[in-house]
């Protein structure tokens, strides 16, 4: 069992565990009780999770409160969702002594926090997270919300889980497309912070795609220890916490540009690759670089070229609405190096003259 701590300063202050190990979900609940002694559990997951064993394997076949969330994924994280767990939670007749496992992805762990976060003015929750997505990134941090039907994650709150278990022989059930678009994260881990790190994804991408729980183990702990020291630096992303945006200004205008027929991953893909290129032509980094960083994508299966259709303006239109823009001009996360941000007057994310963002688009669309 790999172990590690993250230090919270407030909602809880204190500090968790994220625990790392495979096969080890059947005993989640009773580490759980003995995390957080004297208190009912209820359980928050999705369809699809159910349908894939995890739950059964959870409980053990024991008769548990839990509220499964249907549809999966993004269109049901919603304020009506949230609803309806609170609702289930009083019909249980559960009160302020309880704890919330959140068994699921980014929707599930985002939706369970939150309905965490308001229960009752605030109980526990412990992430036990499944996707790709949910392990390296949405599980720690205690980001915790739901869409509007304006924009992404307009309600929320800051809840930090009180444990985080992550048994990555969940993975094994996640779908083809899903795992890969979460690998996007840990790419830009390495990017970010570890280029060891990258030179490990770079070598063992084989054992990585076949979801090999050594692999899968070593990936869990590294990405849990950058996103770990991020968020301890800057709980609640005032400046430090904004270098996990790498990537995410042109990536969050491809995303919408496209309908969101792309997942998140792959339209961080694309935007790690523009970023790559923006940082270039502002004399940071080289070719030769990127090309490594277009490779590990490549190999991944995720894309690097702008798809067919989408045109600059659009993306740039986008970019300006994004929540990073700071009167209007998009910021951006740019690298030294592989492993290294770059940061200038003590930001690490720094302005880009438009003429600049629009030349790379364009190349990155022709
Ligand atoms: N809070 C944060 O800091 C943070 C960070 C990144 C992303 N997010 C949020 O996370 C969400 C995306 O997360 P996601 O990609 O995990 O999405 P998701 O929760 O929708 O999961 C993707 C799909 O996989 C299914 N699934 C989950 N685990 C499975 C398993 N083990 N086997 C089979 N199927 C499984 C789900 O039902 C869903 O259909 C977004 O809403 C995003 O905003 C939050
Ligand atoms: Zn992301």
């Amino acid at each position: 069992m790999k172990e590690i701590e993250v230090k919270t300063p407030a909602r809880p202050a204190g500090s968790y565990k994220i625990l790392i190990s495979h096969g080890m979900l059947g005993k989640v609940l009773s580490a759980a009780g003995a995390l957080l002694p004297k208190r009912s559990l209820f359980i928050v997951t999705d369809a699809n999770v159910v349908a894939a064993g995890h739950l059964q394997t959870l409980t053990r076949g024991k008769k548990v409160n839990k509220y499964v969330i249907e549809p999966c994924g993004e269109e049901s994280k919603n304020l009506g969702t949230i609803a309806k767990i609170v609702d289930a939670m009083e019909a249980a007749s559960l009160g302020r002594d309880t704890t919330v496992i959140a068994l699921g992805g980014g929707t599930v762990g985002d939706m369970a926090g939150f309905a965490a976060a308001i229960f009752k003015r605030g109980v526990p929750v412990v992430q036990v997270p499944t996707t790709t997505v949910a392990q390296a990134d949405s599980a720690i941090g205690g980001k915790t919300g739901v869409d509007s039907s304006q924009s992404k994650n307009a309600y929320g709150a800051f809840h930090h889980p009180s444990a985080v278990f992550i048994d990555v022989d969940t993975l094994k059930t996640l779908d083809e497309r899903q795992f890969k678009a979460g690998l996007a994260e840990s790419v830009k881990h390495a990017l970010l912070a570890d280029a060891e790190y990258f030179e490990y994804l770079d070598k063992n991408m084989d054992e990585v795609l076949a979801r090999d729980p050594d692999a899968m183990e070593h990936l869990a702990e590294v990405n849990s220890r950058i996103k770990a020291f991020v968020v301890q630096h800057d709980p609640e992303e005032k400046n430090l916490r904004r270098i996990l945006n790498y990537g995410h200004t042109v990536g969050h205008a491809v995303e919408s540009a496209t309908g969101y027929s792309l997942l998140h991953g792959e339209a961080i893909a694309i935007g790690m690759v523009a970023a790559g290129k923006i940082g270039m032509a502002v004399g940071l980094g080289d070719g030769r670089k990127l090309g490594r960083v277009e490779k590990v994508l490549d190999r991944i299966g995720l894309p690097v070229v702008m798809p067919k259709g989408i045109e600059t303006p659009v993306l740039l239109e986008a970019m300006s609405r994004d929540k990073k823009a700071v009167s209007k001009r998009p910021r951006f996360v740019l690298l030294e190096d592989i492993g290294k941000v770059h940061s200038k007057d003590g930001q690490w994310a720094v302005e880009v003259p438009e003429e600049t963002v629009e030349k790379v688009l364009a190349e990155l669309s022709s």
